[in-house]
């Protein structure tokens, strides 16, 4: 079956944050949106259907995890990335960031250092301030890779470190070497690892996801992984993800943690959905990577042809296009009025990813939109270039 990435659907007035809150934040809602990190594509239609299943029972009650959800998790893990799990091992929670910061209430206590190598999803950093931890960073080198000598020395005496595994932004896919790293100097340092893998299932070919619990007992061991299909089967607003612990000890204490409030009971529509993603998904997904590479490949030869001075990293994983904007001369603000009230585009600020200054300059676009939409974006962006 092939499915539909081209027709535009018209996203206003669904309570979308990336569609109906863009005069909360510019003021101005006569902006393409191009910014939160959801697709304008259809969510997968085994997905939806799950959905409509579960409403033709009439009755909405309290529901449990059904054996068919763990085992669509299990049987994705092993044939995606070879991964071996079982129930224990799998923790619901109502989304990754949700989980991170239940994590970081479990492991650590206030004041204490946690690492995160910025530029970096903004929300890594707002976890760590609002709970009142201590950040501490190990910015990405220049072409985004991990300065593992700055590693060594930073993550000494942290409690935690935030690996997103992809990058986001710059869908950086790291090495399974640069994983092996941080998992051999996190056990000697007694850090505990928490990765974010929100973006694996969007790696695109040919490159491959590593999870980090794959790089060997010491990373396996000594490690939170959070995973969801909510980005690739554009399914986000359903909120469920999940918690993936091997060594029983910390699973234990994540649960107990989970358990004092109840945030692990999820709602629903959260089992039937991440059940359907996971066993009907492949197909879909490919597609949806094809059109999303075709997508990358466009942006990054209209930029060379019409805007030379933004350069666009290749991701390696992802639907998000970290751009260099440097090159145009423009201070932050410039380079925001320049996307804002000139070409009329709403993108996330490169300078919200960065702890020090590591994302100014940089723009990051979200090309999870049918082609046409993209072509209109980047020719009022190159129309705007030129007549400033
Ligand atoms: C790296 C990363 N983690 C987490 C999230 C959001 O996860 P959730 O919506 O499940 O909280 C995003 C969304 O863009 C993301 O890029």
């Amino acid at each position: 079956m092939n499915y539909d990435f081209d027709t535009v659907i018209d996203r206003h007035g669904t309570s979308s944050v990336k569609y109906d809150c863009l005069n909360d934040i510019w003021g101005k809602d006569d902006l393409m949106p191009l910014w939160v990190a959801d697709m304008d594509f259809p969510t997968a239609p085994f997905v939806r259907e799950a959905i409509s299943q579960r409403l033709r029972h009439p009755i909405l009650g309290y529901t449990t995890k059904p054996d068919g959800y763990y085992q669509a998790i299990i049987s994705w893990l092993r044939s995606r990335y070879a991964l071996e799990a079982d129930r224990s091992n799998i923790h619901y929670t109502s989304g990754i960031v949700p989980g991170l910061g239940l994590a970081i209430n479990c492991f650590t206590q206030p004041g204490d250092r946690i690492l995160v190598q910025p530029p970096i999803y903004h929300p890594f950093m707002w976890l760590i301030g609002r709970n009142h931890r201590t950040m501490v960073t190990n910015p990405l080198t220049p072409d985004m890779r991990m300065d593992l000598d700055g590693f060594r020395q930073k993550v000494r005496g942290c409690k935690v470190f935030m690996l997103c595994n992809p990058h986001n932004p710059g869908g950086v896919v790291w090495t399974r070497e640069e994983l092996y790293t941080v998992a051999r100097v996190c056990h000697e340092e007694g850090v505990l690892v928490l990765s974010d893998e929100i973006h694996a299932d969007l790696t695109l070919p040919p490159h491959h996801h590593v999870p980090f619990a794959c790089v060997g007992p010491l990373a396996r061991e000594n490690s939170v992984t959070f995973m969801s299909p909510s980005k690739a089967f554009n399914m986000p607003g359903i909120a469920a993800s999940h918690a993936l612990i091997f060594n029983p000890r910390l699973g234990e204490r994540f649960r107990n943690h989970v358990d004092t409030c109840e945030y692990g009971n999820g709602h629903v529509f959260s089992f039937v959905t991440v059940e359907a993603a996971y066993t009907h998904g492949t197909d879909w997904l490919d597609q949806c990577l094809a059109y999303i590479s075709g997508n990358i490949d466009f942006v990054i030869d209209y930029l060379a042809r019409h805007c030379p001075a933004i350069k666009a990293r290749r991701p390696e994983a992802s639907f998000l296009v970290w751009l260099d904007c440097r090159g145009l001369g423009l201070s932050q603000k410039a380079l925001n009025s320049l996307f804002v009230d000139k070409a009329h585009l709403a993108l996330n600020d490169g300078s919200m990813f960065g702890a020090d200054g590591e994302g100014d300059g940089f723009m990051r676009l979200n090309v999870a939109c049918p082609r046409a939409v993209l072509r209109q974006a980047l020719t009022q962006l190159s129309v705007a270039i030129n007549q400033s």
